[in-house]
């Protein structure tokens, strides 16, 4: 089976607050980008890969540090919400079977949890996230603050990227119109059956000046 990806990295990082857009942050002397691209270019069956850079950004830039990148690697323009970049991604990612959708945030993701998902997908699930257990018990609240519910902790599940679906689904539900916070729940929303496979704390996404720090000490302690 052939595998896309595509690499979302057109947010700005305005939680990060750095100088740069998110993505071209450096960590040891490197872009975030670079390593999110250093592990896609790992995944099994990669027929193609397409990143998903800030507009306006070109793609000399955009790709400075990440090469060696595939041949055929496309690099487009995103768009103001996450779910835009995705689109354009999806635009250009051609005739795959199972396309991933990854943040370049999420950089340190080991290759192994991208064969995780391909693999639920290519057994037949037409979606499978990455997801941990939670260790925090998680309220539901209305508008007050007041609680509405505990859900079991045991059922819930923090997910992670690379999110991977059946081409085609995925295409539908970006077809669709419908708007949701994640692609799996585009895709759980028009009923097809979306998996959790086993997510690992190294895909986690570097969010805060915090998370940039602990990539920093993750890298060095490579180095060491
Ligand atoms: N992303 C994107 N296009 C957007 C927004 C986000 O491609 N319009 C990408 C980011 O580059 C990142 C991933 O989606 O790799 C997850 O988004 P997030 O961590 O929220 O990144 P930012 O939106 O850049 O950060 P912030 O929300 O703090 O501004
Ligand atoms: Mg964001």
């Amino acid at each position: 089976r052939s595998v896309g990806v595509v690499v979302v990295a057109a947010g700005s990082g305005t939680r990060l607050g750095a100088d740069v857009p998110k993505a071209f942050v450096q960590v040891a002397g490197r872009s975030l980008l670079s390593y999110a691209v250093e592990r896609v270019t790992q995944v099994a069956h990669l027929a193609r890969l397409v990143i998903v850079v800030p507009e306006g950004h070109g793609t000399a830039t955009a790709l400075g540090d990440v090469a060696p990148v595939p041949e055929g690697t496309v690099v487009v323009p995103g768009g103001a919400e996450r779910t835009d970049s995705v689109r354009a991604g999806l635009a250009e990612v051609g005739e795959v079977d199972i396309v991933l959708i990854h943040d370049a945030a999420r950089a340190f993701t080991p290759v192994a949890v991208f064969d995780r998902v391909v693999a639920a997908v290519a057994a037949g699930a037409s979606g499978a996230v990455p997801g941990l257990p939670v260790v925090d018990t998680i309220k539901a609240v209305d508008a007050d603050g007041t609680i509405t519910g505990t859900p079991d902790r045991a059922g819930l599940r923090a997910v992670q990227t690379p999110q991977g679906f059946d081409a085609d689904v995925l295409r539908a539900a970006y077809a669709s119109g419908l708007s949701a916070t994640d692609d799996a729940a585009l895709v759980e929303t028009l009923g097809h059956h979306v998996r959790v496979v086993a997510g690992d704390p190294l895909a986690f996404k570097v969010t805060t000046p915090e998370d940039l720090a602990r990539a920093e000490r993750l890298v060095a302690s490579w180095a060491a």
